[in-house]
This record gives C-alpha cells, sequence and structure tokens, in this order.
C-alpha cells in the first residue's frame, strides 16, 4: 500500500522515524491504533521481514488483523509483564505531549497498553500539534446499559467546570451506536478548548459508567513528528 495524499506521506514519516529512532531487537512493543500507527505496523511488518526480532501487543482488533497481515509476531498482556515501548498516534497532542486519543474507538486498549509500557511514542503529522486540545471532540467511553445517564452525568460536570451546553452525541454509524472493542459506547464531547486536560481527565474518569476518556495526559515521553515534506522532528 502506497501514501496517497501529503497527509499520508507525513504519518509515514512519522512512524518509519520512530522505527528508526526507537525500535531494536528483543523488544515488546505495543502497536497503536489509527491510520499513522497502521503505517508504522506496516513498515514494522517490512523491518521484521529483514529480520528484526520483536513482539507485538495490539491496541484493537484492526492492528490485531493487520499486524498479522504484515507478519508482525503478536502476543498478549497476560504472556508479558511489561512492554519496552508503545507507539500509538493522537488526534490532538500539545506541546506538553498531553494528547486528545480516540478517534478510532480505541482509546481504552490504547490506554491500558501505554499504561503498560516503560515508553510512549506519539507518532503524528504536523496537523495534529496544537497550542490548546479541543478542536478535536474528546472521546468518553461509557458503558451502554446507562449511557443517557451517564451523558448527563458529563453534562453536570462540564457545567460545572464552566464549559457552557457542549455538544454531547453518541457516536454513531448509520443509525447504530459505534461498539468499541470492550463492547462500549462513544460520546464524544465538544468543548473547543481544554483548559487543564489532567484535571479533566481524573474528573470524566470518577463518573460511574464512563470507563475511559481520551484525555492522555503524562503519557507520552517523546513525540515524532512527520512533515509531508519528507522531514519530521524529534520532541520530548
Ligand atoms: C484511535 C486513536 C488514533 O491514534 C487517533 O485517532 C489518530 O488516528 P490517525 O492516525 O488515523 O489520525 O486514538 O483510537
Amino acid at each position: 500500500m502506497e501514501p496517497r495524499t501529503s497527509q499520508d506521506v507525513a504519518k509515514v514519516v512519522s512512524g518509519t522515524a520512530a522505527i528508526d529512532a526507537y525500535v531494536s531487537d528483543g523488544m515488546r512493543l505495543g502497536l497503536g491504533s489509527g491510520t499513522t500507527s497502521h503505517w508504522f505496523v506496516r513498515k514494522l511488518g517490512e523491518a521484521v521481514s529483514d529480520g528484526l526480532d520483536v513482539v507485538g501487543v495490539p491496541t484493537s482488533t484492526s492492528t490485531k488483523d493487520l499486524a498479522l497481515e504484515v507478519g508482525v509476531p503478536l502476543t498478549t498482556l497476560a504472556d508479558v509483564e511489561r512492554l519496552d515501548l508503545t507507539i500509538d498516534g493522537a488526534d490532538e497532542i500539545d506541546h506538553d505531549g498531553a494528547m486528545i486519543k480516540g478517534g478510532g474507538a480505541c482509546l481504552l486498549w490504547e490506554r491500558i497498553v501505554a499504561d503498560a509500557s516503560d515508553r510512549m511514542v506519539a507518532v503524528v503529522d504536523e496537523s495534529k500539534v496544537v497550542d490548546t486540545l479541543g478542536a478535536f471532540p474528546l472521546p468518553i467511553e461509557v458503558v451502554p446499559f446507562s449511557w443517557e445517564s451517564t451523558r448527563r452525568s458529563v453534562a453536570r460536570l462540564l457545567d460545572k467546570l464552566g464549559y457552557r451546553d457542549p455538544e454531547l452525541p453518541l457516536r454513531t454509524r448509520g443509525d447504530e451506536p459505534v461498539v468499541t472493542d470492550s463492547g462500549n459506547y462513544i460520546i464524544d464531547a465538544h468543548l473547543q478548548k481544554i483548559l487543564d486536560p489532567v484535571a479533566l481527565d481524573g474528573q470524566l474518569n470518577w463518573i460511574p459508567g464512563v470507563v475511559e476518556n481520551g484525555l492522555f495526559t503524562g503519557i507520552a515521553d517523546e513525540m515524532v513528528i512527520g512533515f509531508s515534506s519528507g522531514e519530521h522532528e524529534i520532541r520530548d
């Protein structure tokens, strides 16, 4: 598969540069989800066929399927105690490395795998780097049993924090709710500007019925930014 757009090129550049900079023989890797991560997994498959000896834990069923297709050997969190490194994309990342993730609805497994890793590197194209998080709607994974009342609790919290009547749509495909790999639903919170991501992350996850939210703060150790010019920049 070849990149078609200039953004694809930037995503490939970022994924490839992350392999060159961080991946070495013997590593146990967390394999991110989304299009940037999938370019990374394809490049990793090429490196494996050239002799690189690594094993990966996928963060979604789609990444698992791709890894199997391109020949990246897989393991599970049941079989390895810690991972050396997770490489994953982001929907937005600020200059401190705080991220919004979950545009692909994989946030729960992504956070678990990142948490099981000694190091996390975000792979992003230049469009993902922002001064303030929030233009991208914040995904909140919720239990189907109570999603309407959990959404009301989220709305009350946001109102208390000064977000005025944010849209909180249930994510759907056609007429059906999007169902995550863990069988949950996603609510997308349109906040525009998130001024205290660390606090909001914790407060959202305290709400019963919220399984996880897409604010990943204090998780990325480094970011690899790919540019459509073919260049990249590593920031820590
Ligand atoms: C999926 C994610 C992805 O990493 C995020 O949505 C970025 O995706 P892409 O690389 O396709 O822009 O968090 O849940």
